[in-house]
């Protein structure tokens, strides 16, 4: 697992390994817009202000993963121990 912090409240959450970033942060009260849940429609993407994402969606061009400003949370995971997300 993999801790998210939303940055906007400083809430902090543990990603467990059967739950995405947004159910995470839905369980600690914090709203999330999604759509397809699928990695495709771009809904739930979110800014990343630290960390790296381990990008699992099919909406952002290789090109804008390799930025890894931003993140698909219905979908996506953590390279590193810590995410902070502008949400
Ligand atoms: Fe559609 Fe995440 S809800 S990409």
């Amino acid at each position: 697992s993999f801790e998210v912090v939303a940055a906007a409240s400083g809430k902090e959450v543990a990603v467990g390994p059967n739950e995405s970033i947004a159910q995470a942060l839905t369980r600690i009260g914090i709203r999330v817009q999604m759509s397809c849940e699928q990695g495709v429609c771009g809904t739930c993407m979110c800014t990343v202000l630290e960390g790296i994402p381990e990008h699992r969606d099919s909406y952002q061009t290789d090109e804008e993963k390799a930025e890894n400003d931003q993140i698909a949370v219905c979908c996506s995971r953590s390279l590193t121990p810590r995410l902070i997300l502008d949400i």
